[in-house]
């Protein structure tokens, strides 16, 4: 074991501590992939303490938040997946807080669990749900939910910056194959595996970008066709997981080829195959097979107010609350498709350093991050972040997307919506790819021409320093 993952473990089993004085325990958590896994870990391990808990989720932990969890007089709070950006203001309000996140710490908390107070960094070392279901072992048991800690590893990227997970989230990887739970293999990376026909992983695919396939369905079959890829006997395409070896084999190769022939780099190639997680107690074919679908799954519920429905299938309800998730991923689904057309329809606006849109109210803000991440299929220029506006309760939204290539060139999007907000009156960061910020409704040009200058800067600092 590592010495974070001890240290960890230790300030892990103070938190655990604390939380066994209490009978009755509220849980706070966000609503994106990673949050509702860590409810489902912290959640899960509660009942089986046989505590009393009741949740919440909220978009964003702000002041009126932590009024409101204030005035409702909570024996306990456990903060997951957020909290330690607003350590003083949870002080000053006089909750009595335990603290399981993985952002940047602002102030201290006598109970905060987080990497970075122990020399990890939070944005692809560990995750919320990684960091509750440290918390959760402290209790005694609860190997199992490793496999929910990589659901929400992955739902947040954090296996894309070195094409697997590391640091602490690879020894919770190894607790989770050795207890039976987990599996991790080199396949390919492309969306879907278990529950969608094999073209349209190709048609969806953005990293890497396939030009003349990404977006192009008819093409896609097209493709499979040439590599005499056969239907199944009802005349229905066949998922990932049908496939026999050798046909994987030729669709990999013909892919590879493919990019050569379309003179993809060789560095973007190679991200066509990946270490991959499949939770081995899932049946085979669900989404929750595997850990990437499984983050969809959870985002699809959450995100549309329904987090009872996410934390219901993160506690192991395969009936109704499955069945009601589905039906919420279809409609995610046809909301990106729809939010995708959109975006190519009307068009991105395009600056020196930046390329921007504005959805209004087209686009519900809780998802427009994630089409900003898609769009990247359909602009002219990947090369340049993608910045989304959406319209949100007394003011806007904005999403920032940036590309691996961009941050080896000096861009950062956490540093770059934390300080260009602020200079318009607004709030934001995130992480280097990945970014987003609240700013005043008549704000955006402002903030747009501002962003392009800043994010010129942070490429030329990069180009001096080289
Ligand atoms: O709030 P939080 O940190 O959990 O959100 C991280 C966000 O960053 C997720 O929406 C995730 O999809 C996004 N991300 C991304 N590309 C990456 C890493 C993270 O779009 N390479
Ligand atoms: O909402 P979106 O998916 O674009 O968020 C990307 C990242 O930016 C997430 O890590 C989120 O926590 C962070 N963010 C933030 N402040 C905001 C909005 C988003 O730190 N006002
Ligand atoms: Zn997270």
């Amino acid at each position: 074991m590592s010495e974070t993952m001890e240290a960890l473990k230790k300030e892990a089993g103070k938190c655990a501590d604390e939380i066994r004085k209490h009978k009755s325990v509220h849980v706070v958590s966000h609503i994106d992939a990673d949050g509702l896994s860590s409810a489902g870990i912290i959640c899960t391990a509660l009942e089986r303490g046989e505590f009393e808990y009741t949740t919440r989720f909220v978009k964003q932990l702000d002041e009126k938040a932590l009024d409101t969890i204030a005035d409702e007089n909570h024996e306990i709070v456990v903060f997951t997946d957020l909290g330690s950006g607003m350590c003083e203001l949870i002080k000053s309000r006089g909750i009595h807080a335990v603290i399981s996140d993985h952002h940047q710490p602002q102030g201290n908390l006598q109970f905060h669990l987080n990497p970075h107070l122990f020399g990890a960094n939070g944005s692809y070392e560990l995750s919320g749900s990684g960091s509750t279901y440290i918390l959760a072992s402290a209790f005694g048991g609860n190997q199992d939910l490793s496999s929910l800690a990589i659901v929400g590893a992955v739902g947040d990227m954090q296996h894309l910056k070195m094409g697997q997970l590391v640091g602490i989230n690879r020894e919770i990887l190894e607790e989770g194959v050795k207890g039976g739970t987990l599996q991790s293999k080199k396949d390919l990376t492309l969306f879907g595996k278990q529950t969608r026909p094999i073209y349209k992983l190709l048609q969806y695919s953005s990293d890497p970008y396939l030009p003349g396939l990404t977006g192009n369905e008819e093409a896609c079959i097209e493709f499979l066709h040439s590599l005499n890829i056969r239907f199944s006997g009802d005349e229905r395409w066949r998922r990932w997981i049908d496939l026999e070896i050798p046909e994987k084999q030729k669709i990999v190769s013909g892919l590879i080829q493919y990019c050569l022939k379309s003179g993809i780099p060789s560095y973007k190639i190679e991200r066509l195959i990946g270490e991959v997680y499949v939770l081995l107690k899932e049946k085979e074919g669900t989404e929750m097979r595997d850990a990437s679908e499984f983050s969809t799954l959870l985002n699809a519920t959450a995100r549309y107010d329904h987090a009872e429905i996410g934390l219901a299938v993160c506690m192991g309800n395969r009936e109704e609350a499955y069945e009601d998730a589905r039906k919420l991923l279809a409609e995610h689904r046809q909301n990106l498709v729809n939010g995708l057309i959109y975006v190519k329809e009307k068009g991105v606006i395009k600056l020196k350093n930046i390329q921007y849109f504005d959805a209004g109210s087209e686009i519900k803000e809780t998802i427009v991050g994630i089409i900003a991440g898609m769009s990247s299929t359909i602009v002219e220029n990947r090369n340049l972040p993608i910045i989304a506006f959406a319209k949100t309760d007394g003011g806007v939204k904005v999403s920032a997307r940036g590309t691996h290539d961009l941050i080896r060139r000096g861009v950062n999007l956490s540093e770059a919506m934390s300080i260009v907000s602020a200079e318009v009156g607004g709030a934001g960061g995130g992480h280097d790819i990945a970014a987003g910020a609240t700013i005043p409704e008549n704000a955006k040009e402002e903030f747009a021409l501002k962003l392009d200058l800043f994010i010129g800067e942070q490429l030329r600092r990069k180009t001096h320093s080289t």
